[in-house]
């Protein structure tokens, strides 16, 4: 069916919609509101244990059903994609089931536990012939995006270095529940905060294939009952911390390039709850330093000019990541094109995740299989 817009031009695909429903109510939240401004999504139901939770998220936003446990949202017939925000050991299952009952998936980071788990969600997309997508919301701020644009043009020159950071003094989210896990979150920091930071470096660096890893991690706050994230919405648990607080690591990419990344969920740095991405070109580079989850004034860029060093800072307008990513999303089911970071690139992203953990406790440098 084709409609006039406003403009007076014809399109055929305004009239579609994606039905949709989230499954998870904490970082669940972003995706509602995501969808809540995405004029093409129709969202239709919720589901979590924590009902009282989605209760509230649903009246918000007039969501009519509201479903315990994930079982129930995916019988649905009248959703056709589903968000999961859940625990990272409740990603492989529930994307699988989704895909298999028909729907589409945007699951958020990390896309599982390890890259064997984050394998067998890309092949049931495959079979399924539905899209798997991953919420790495952070590339879609202004300053990621212009660098991402910048060194795709090639007006860096090559980046030869980069450095990844995301950095918090007291930042341990829900001490003592799944976060602290091995079993159901995989991991601490790195895979959490680091997967981020990780992502916008490559994806700036225009994907890139990281070869071998050395690294280390630590967990010297968590289990001395230090650096739990105060005043969050996160509650607390008696899970013991078995996961790191930290984690750094030294990645050789395949141009011979290196990055270097430090992520910390707790730690004596001065670093509140900061992250960014440096890069270092032959013809220029970028500094991306967020603080406090800022989306203006982040960005320097350094050049010369007629020959003299010059630091410039480029002014910025706030995006939604989440928003961004819903848009893609939704754009991927109904128009097929590819925006939204796919399950691949959060395969990925797994396998470094890996390796860094493998590198670690094996105290050597490894490959990233
Ligand atoms: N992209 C981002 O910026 C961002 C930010 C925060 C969290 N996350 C990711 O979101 C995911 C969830 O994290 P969170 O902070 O919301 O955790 P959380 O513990 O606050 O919330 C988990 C939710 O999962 C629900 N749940 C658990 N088992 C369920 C089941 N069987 N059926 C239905 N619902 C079930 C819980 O009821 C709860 O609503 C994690 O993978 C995390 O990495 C991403």
């Amino acid at each position: 069916m084709t409609a006039v817009t406003e403009l007076g031009t014809t399109t055929s695909s305004e009239q579609k919609t994606v039905r949709t429903g989230v499954i998870g109510c904490g970082a669940g939240a972003f995706h509602v509101e995501a969808y809540a401004g995405e004029a093409r999504a129709d969202l239709v139901a919720l589901a979590g244990l924590d009902t009282a939770r989605c209760r509230e998220l649903a009246s918000k936003h007039g969501i009519g059903r509201i479903y315990r446990d994930y079982q129930e949202l995916l019988a649905d017939p009248e959703v056709d994609a589903v968000s999961l925000a859940l625990p990272n050991n409740l990603h492989m299952p529930v994307a699988i089931a989704a895909l298999e009952a028909g729907k589409h998936v945007l699951v958020e980071k990390p896309l599982a536990l390890n890259a064997e788990e984050g394998q067998r969600m890309v092949d049931a997309a495959e079979r399924a012939g539905k899209v798997l997508a991953i919420a790495f919301n952070r590339r879609y701020r202004q300053d990621v995006q212009l660098v991402q644009r910048h060194i795709a043009a090639g007006n860096f020159g090559d980046i030869y270095y980069a450095k990844a950071f995301w950095m918090r003094r007291a930042g341990i989210p829900g001490f003592g529940t799944w976060f602290s896990s091995k079993a159901m979150a995989g991991g601490g920091s790195l895979i959490d905060l680091g997967v981020h930071v990780l992502d916008m470096a490559l994806y700036m660096m225009g994907n890139p294939k990281v070869t071998s890893v050395s690294a280390q991690t630590f967990s010297e706050m968590g289990r001395r009952g230090k650096g739990a994230w105060q005043g969050a919405r996160f509650h607390t648990g008696d899970v013991p911390f078995e996961v790191d607080d930290m984690a750094v690591a030294f990645l050789r990419l395949e141009n011979g390039a290196i990055l270097n990344m430090e992520t910390s969920w707790a730690a004596y740095t001065s670093a509140k709850d900061d992250f960014g991405v440096s890069l270092m070109g032959t013809n220029g580079g970028a500094e991306i330093e967020v603080h406090d989850y800022a989306l203006v004034d982040t960005l320097r860029v350094i050049s010369d000019f007629e020959g003299v060093p010059t630091v410039s800072r480029p002014r910025l307008m706030p995006t939604s990541g989440h928003g961004e990513i819903v848009k893609q999303f939704v754009a991927k089911i109904l128009d097929g094109t590819d925006g939204v970071p796919t399950g691949r690139e959060g395969l990925d992203r797994a396998r470094i995740v890996d390796a860094i953990y493998r590198a670690a406790s094996e105290g050597r440098e490894v490959p990233v299989e």
